[in-house]
């Protein structure tokens, strides 16, 4: 298609420390000083970590990725030309292979737009920002490389003509710890001016069994996805994990409701940590937990909203009932 536009050059602001930096060692000593031992999901998106999730998002049983992309489809255009949206901040952008969606919506209704991708990975967002700036000449790419605990400050002020649009997709939210979620959504909330929009991914409550099998699937992807994050202490803190020690682990606890993946020593065994001088005693059997990955239901949603000043404007889910995507604007 011809646009009359060329393809602009695209910057990244890449904010230390990343997971190659005092973020990690910091977590480690916390996480693994003392039982129960516990390690924050984000430490898993290296490169080979990132590409590892996104083979995750094409499998049969991670439903998630692809009921997301199709709400998106059928919603995007609607809301984009309604709220005349020129300008995406994607946080945790990944390779940011759902944004298209929203793109296409923006450039369909006139606007060149801007897009500023954030996510934990400088190289997915390097990767995804030469491939987006090709397909869509005119677009202004500006990613941020950062985690949400420190860098959310380093999203550039409003640029492009029209209101802004903050997504948070892929049900990552989910990721947060339920006590991190209310001001991790203040801090978003900031990005926000009074006729700007926050679209979230949430996915839903529902069987365990199908909820579970999307964390522990047949070809065992997740399973060396959670091992990763031990290949980055190895690498990283110069520690002595040896990953065929460790069983990948997914239960589902329907209290919270969420999905917990967790690491479960298969022998007594002490790993040493020399970069922080830490000796981590494991009995067999003895777990880390990785990862939470929370499930919601509509009025969850709506609650977790209303805590950070928010308000649910839209919901759209799935004719399952599987996933679904809101709206949320300043209250
Ligand atoms: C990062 C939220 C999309 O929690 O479902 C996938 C990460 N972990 N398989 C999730 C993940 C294991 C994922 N999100």
């Amino acid at each position: 298609m011809s646009t009359g536009l060329a393809p602009r050059p695209y910057r990244l602001d890449v904010h230390p420390p990343d997971t190659t930096g005092e973020g990690l060692a910091d977590d480690v000593r916390r996480g693994l000083a003392a039982p129960p031992y516990v390690l924050p999901p984000k430490h898993f998106y290296d490169e080979h970590g990132s590409d590892l999730f996104e083979r995750i998002t094409r499998l049969p049983e991670y439903y998630q990725s692809r009921t997301e992309l199709a709400i998106l489809r059928a919603i995007a255009p609607g809301l984009v030309a309604r709220r005349g949206v020129g300008e995406i901040v994607e946080l945790g952008s990944g390779a940011s292979r759902k944004t298209a969606a929203l793109l296409d919506a923006m450039r369909e209704d006139g606007r060149p737009g801007r897009y500023i991708p954030f996510d934990v990975c400088p190289e997915a967002i390097l990767a995804a920002a030469g491939r987006l700036t090709g397909a869509y000449p005119g677009l202004d790419v500006h990613g941020v490389a950062g985690d949400f605990d420190h860098h959310l400050g380093g999203v550039p002020d409003p640029a492009a003509p029209g209101s802004r649009l903050v997504a948070f997709l892929g049900g990552t939210i989910g990721n947060l710890e339920p006590a991190d979620r209310t001001p991790f959504l203040r801090r978003v909330a900031r990005l926000l001016g009074d006729d700007d929009l926050l679209l979230v991914g949430t996915d839903l409550a529902g069987d365990p069994e199908r909820i579970r099998a999307a964390y522990d699937d047949a070809e065992g992807v997740t399973a060396e996805f959670n091992l990763n994050v031990l290949r980055v202490i190895n690498r990283e803190l110069g520690a002595g994990f040896d990953l065929d020690a460790f069983d990948h682990v997914a239960v589902y606890d329907p209290g919270p409701p969420w999905i917990e993946m967790r690491l479960r020593s298969r022998r007594d065994q002490i790993v040493r940590i020399p970069a922080i001088g830490l000796e981590v005693p494991f009995a067999r059997g003895q777990e880390i937990r990785t990862e939470i990955s929370c499930k919601f239901t509509r009025a969850s949603v709506a609650e977790m909203y209303e805590a950070a000043g928010l308000r649910l404007v839209e919901w759209h889910e799935d004719p399952a009932g599987w996933f679904a995507v809101s709206v949320a604007a300043r209250a």
